[in-house]
């Protein structure tokens, strides 16, 4: 396995703080797939939405996997809360390293993302409702892309960081544990 983290999972599960912790403390390089999403195109998220939709920026992750697939190593990679949802995302995500789910609850998601504007899927009327649907959607497809997935509605930040750390060292061979085959 490539020494990469991947974190996946939905808006407001704190993939960007978390791999901020992960990074500093691997001292690994921190990569945010939407900052440079928006560095390259020169656009706000929201901007990228309005004016060119959501197929757009999908096929604007995709290719950004592709370019970072060969040459990334010793990243956290932490990515847009859609990014899995097309095939190929899935698999190059795959591909780079440790794939790791952070779930979450609605109700955490309403609370840190209650005041937010910077998400174009949550906008407009009934945000909780398109919260449960794209949860109860998702879900499923975050499961099935990640190594390892991590409920982390009742747990600190270190405890997330933590854990991720000591999982990523046994599966990259790290941890002095030698793995059954
Ligand atoms: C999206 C999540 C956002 C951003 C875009 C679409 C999604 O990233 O990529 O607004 O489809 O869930 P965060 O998960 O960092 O909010």
């Amino acid at each position: 396995m490539k020494k990469n983290i991947v974190l996946i999972g939905f808006m407001g599960s704190g993939k960007s703080t978390i791999g901020r912790y992960l990074a500093k403390q691997l001292d690994y390089l921190l990569i945010d797939t939407d900052k440079e999403i928006e560095r390259k195109e020169n656009k706000t998220i929201n901007k990228i939405f309005e004016e060119q939709g959501e197929k757009y920026f999908r096929a604007c992750e995709t290719q950004l996997l592709r370019e970072m697939e060969s040459s990334k190593e010793k990243c956290i990679i932490s990515t847009g809360g859609g990014m899995p949802l097309l095939e190929e995302n899935g698999r190059l995500l795959n591909k780079m390293g440790f794939v790791v789910y952070l779930n979450v609850q609605k109700n955490t998601v309403m609370d840190r993302l209650r005041d937010d504007i910077t998400r174009p899927l949550l906008a407009g009327d009934d945000a909780e409702k398109k919260v449960s649907d794209l949860l109860e959607f998702r879900n499923p497809i975050y499961e099935y892309t990640a190594h390892m997935m991590i409920e982390t509605d009742h747990k600190t930040i270190d405890e997330i960081v933590e854990e991720i750390i000591r999982n990523y060292k046994i599966m990259t061979g790290d941890s002095g544990i030698v793995q059954q085959r």
